[in-house]
């Protein structure tokens, strides 16, 4: 459990070391980086500090904003993107290349296909790691910066998160992100979750179980029209197709729910916020979430991307101890920003 206070030195690795008084600083400190992730201010509060990104299975997008949210804040990064190019297919062993790389850096971000890798590593590091993905586990940053989305969104609506109403919609079985975000959400209170899955795919009991022990409400949908009816948010995700026993296996499920404008328009209120960790998979089979949502304004797919490098910066600030110093090490800005 993280001490209340202060993260400093400690690890990131799953939504359930948390208190929800842990979550409200983070989003504390997540809304004072808004200028700097926005290249209005610059400061260099982690200069010398380097961050090793190791990630044995694919990412785009969480691996760069680490790395970017890391460099926003002054410091440096290094980075393994594949097993391959590591010596754990030399039969190295968690435990030493823990070892090793934790002399090199400040801190360390793991993505590794296997439920459980993160701890274990970061049980023989000497530094702080923070879980960017275990398997189909957990994936602890995506799930803050999805809370933090849906604050903001449901704050722009009047709402909060209390007394929300989500439906989880795809493989919600092997979907890490949506793990993550459903045990985040069982923290606050009178949350209804909708989960739409096939049944092969639904949300591990243990999770459902323990969504009903805390009082919330949990209904179970196999189609996309009755799980959306009345959700405030739609947290749409892919088939994990990576995780399946097999192509053939994950082919089944592929294309299964479609959400598009018109079911939207159909199914959902005028204000529904549809939200995804992405990526889509927006080949011709699958399209869980058609691209012709892409003008529809409660779309806040790109607004959980951006969202995602204050929440960064705001773990890696909390981990070192700079969260109340980032304005004492600002410099002028000496550059013009091109960005539309
Ligand atoms: C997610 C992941 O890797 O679990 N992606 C991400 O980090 N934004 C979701 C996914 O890959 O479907």
């Amino acid at each position: 459990m993280i001490k209340t206070s202060s993260f400093e030195g400690d690890h990131i690795l799953s939504v359930g070391q948390f208190q929800r008084e842990n979550i409200d600083r983070i989003f504390a400190v997540a809304d004072t980086m808004e200028p700097y992730a926005q290249r209005r201010r610059i400061t260099r509060v982690l200069e010398g500090a380097i961050l090793s990104n190791m990630f044995f299975e694919p990412s785009t997008r969480t691996r760069i904003s680490f790395g970017s949210a890391f460099n926003l804040l002054g410091g440096e990064v290094r980075e393994t993107t594949e097993v391959k190019a590591s010596s754990l297919t030399k039969g190295e062993s968690l435990y030493d290349t823990a070892r090793v790389l934790s002399g090199y850096s400040d801190v360390i971000c793991m993505r590794h296909p296997q439920a459980g890798s993160v701890a274990e590593f970061a049980a023989a590091s000497r530094v702080p790691v923070i879980n960017g993905g275990d398997g189909p586990n957990e994936h602890p940053s995506q799930a803050l910066l999805d809370l933090y989305t849906i604050r903001r969104e449901m704050q722009a609506r009047g709402g909060s998160i209390d007394n929300l109403s989500i439906a989880f919609i795809g493989d919600l079985k092997y979907g890490r992100a949506a793990h993550s975000l459903s045990k985040l959400l069982g923290m606050f209170s009178n949350i209804t979750f909708k989960l739409v899955s096939p049944k092969a795919l639904a949300t591990p009991l243990e999770i459902v179980d323990a969504l009903r022990a805390a009082g919330h409400s949990v209904e179970e949908f196999d189609s996309l029209e009755a799980g959306i009816h009345n959700a405030d948010i739609l947290y749409v995700t892919r088939t994990q197709e990576e995780r399946f026993p097999s192509q053939e296996e994950a082919d089944r499920y592929r294309g299964l729910f479609r959400l598009n404008q018109e079911v939207y328009t159909q199914h959902c209120e005028p204000s529904t916020v549809i939200m995804h960790p992405l990526p889509r998979d927006s080949r011709a089979a699958a399209q869980e979430l058609d691209d012709d949502l892409n003008s529809n304004p409660n779309l806040a797919i790109f607004r959980q991307t951006d969202n995602g490098i204050l929440v960064r910066m705001a773990l890696f600030a909390l981990i070192l101890g700079v969260a109340d110093t980032v304005t004492a090490y600002e410099r002028p800005v000496p550059w013009k920003s091109t960005r539309r």
